[in-house]
């Protein structure tokens, strides 16, 4: 039986359309700027999102990593959620590298941070001993709320506090399409207040390689910089952009949205398991409190609970039945739907998520460290 893997969005393999535009993909050097197909995608994902201009990087961690290089100088600081990727899963690259500071917030269960909290967080410019403010973040969706999405309303009051202050706001979108496609909002609309995003073609849209970053023409070039100081300079890399095109096209290759289909396969399992005795919600910003799961929070492609087991020991019963979830910090357990795991998984897992918890013993849940997957 294959695998049926939900460790993360991040193992979809290309589709059929994706392998074959990679096939056939036109290229030159892009470091010239001569890569007609990646040229073609920084257009692309720009004007999908309102933007001057985009920049194709290898990773999501490298889009914020060169967006932070764009937007700050050592020694300032960024204002961030205290769960965000960019702040504890990307090994501190912006203080190794971009020689930055973070102010970091509370992460609230829907996913965002106390707007008063934000404003409040700016620094003293005219005190020498203080980090200068140089950025805000926001990320949507919001992996550890379970994947929330944020809405364009509340990143546009981020982005008047930012603003006010003389400071951009740079979205970690790695999951920007998913949630575009839960609110049913444009993608322009939900960008618009932000001065760069970052979304991943890596993950839910199902591309081998690479993330895109896109703001205004003057930040992008700073961005471009970036990426050449960090070694991410790429050269026949239309080979890897061409699955990029397919993932943003209008029509049948598209994968935007079929991410509706990963939403409602979340969903699903959510139902399933907040009956089963031996799931509990996760707490903390997943789901206040440690009750039963709530389904309804499960909103695009992330489920995460706690398991009333040895963690362990239920992830290999379920191993052993072909079916792969992964830990997740605070002694969760993590399952995320994507490309390639359809309605007919879902019930096997179902199935085999019952039949993990027979085979384990019953055990109260633990606390587990602040270390994630992605
Ligand atoms: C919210 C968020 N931001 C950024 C990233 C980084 O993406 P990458 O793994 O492509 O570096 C991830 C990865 O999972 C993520 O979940």
């Amino acid at each position: 039986m294959p695998l049926i893997d939900l460790r993360s969005d991040t193992v979809t393999k290309p589709t059929p359309a994706m392998r074959r535009a990679m096939a056939e993909a036109e290229v030159g050097d892009d470091v010239f700027g001569d890569d007609p197909t990646v040229n073609a995608l920084e257009e692309r994902a720009a004007e999908l999102l309102g933007k001057e201009a985009g920049l194709f990087v290898a990773s999501g961690t490298m889009g914020n990593l060169v967006a932070q290089l764009a937007h700050l100088g050592r020694g300032q600081e960024t204002i961030a959620g205290r769960e965000h990727h960019l702040v504890i899963d990307e090994a501190a690259g912006h203080a190794v590298i971009v020689g930055t500071s973070i102010r970091s917030l509370e992460d609230r269960p829907d996913g965002t941070m106390d707007p008063a909290e934000i404003d409040a967080a700016f620094r003293d410019p005219s005190d020498p001993h203080e980090p200068i403010s140089g950025l805000v973040t926001i990320e949507n969706t919001h992996a550890h709320s379970m994947g929330q999405p944020l809405t364009a309303e509340y990143t546009r009051q981020v982005a008047d506090i930012a603003h006010a202050h003389g400071v951009p706001l740079h979205i970690d979108g790695a999951r920007f399409w998913n949630a575009v496609v839960a609110q049913g909002v444009r993608p322009s609309d939900l960008a618009g207040p932000a001065d760069t995003v970052t979304f991943c073609l890596s993950k839910g849209l199902a591309c081998p390689v690479g993330s895109l970053v896109v703001g205004t023409r003057d930040v992008i070039w700073r961005a471009r910089r970036g990426r050449k100081l960090v070694g991410g300079g790429m050269r026949q890399v239309g080979i890897l952009a061409a699955a990029g095109l397919v993932a943003l096209s209008d029509g049948p290759d598209g994968t935007i949205e079929r991410l509706a289909e990963d939403h409602t396969n979340a969903r699903r399992l959510a139902e399933a398991l907040s009956q089963m005795d031996g799931i509990v919600a996760a707490g903390g910003t997943a789901q206040p409190g440690l009750g039963p799961l709530d389904p309804k929070r499960v909103r695009t492609n992330f489920v995460l609970f706690k398991v009333q087991r040895d963690r362990a020991a239920f992830l290999e019963a379920l191993r052993a039945r072909d079916v792969l979830m992964v830990e997740y910090p605070h002694g969760q357990v993590r399952a995320v739907t994507h490309y390639g795991v359809t309605a007919d998984d879902i019930e096997t897992t179902i199935a085999a998520t019952r039949a993990a918890l027979a085979e384990t013993s019953p055990r109260p849940v633990t606390p587990g460290s602040l270390v994630a997957t992605a």
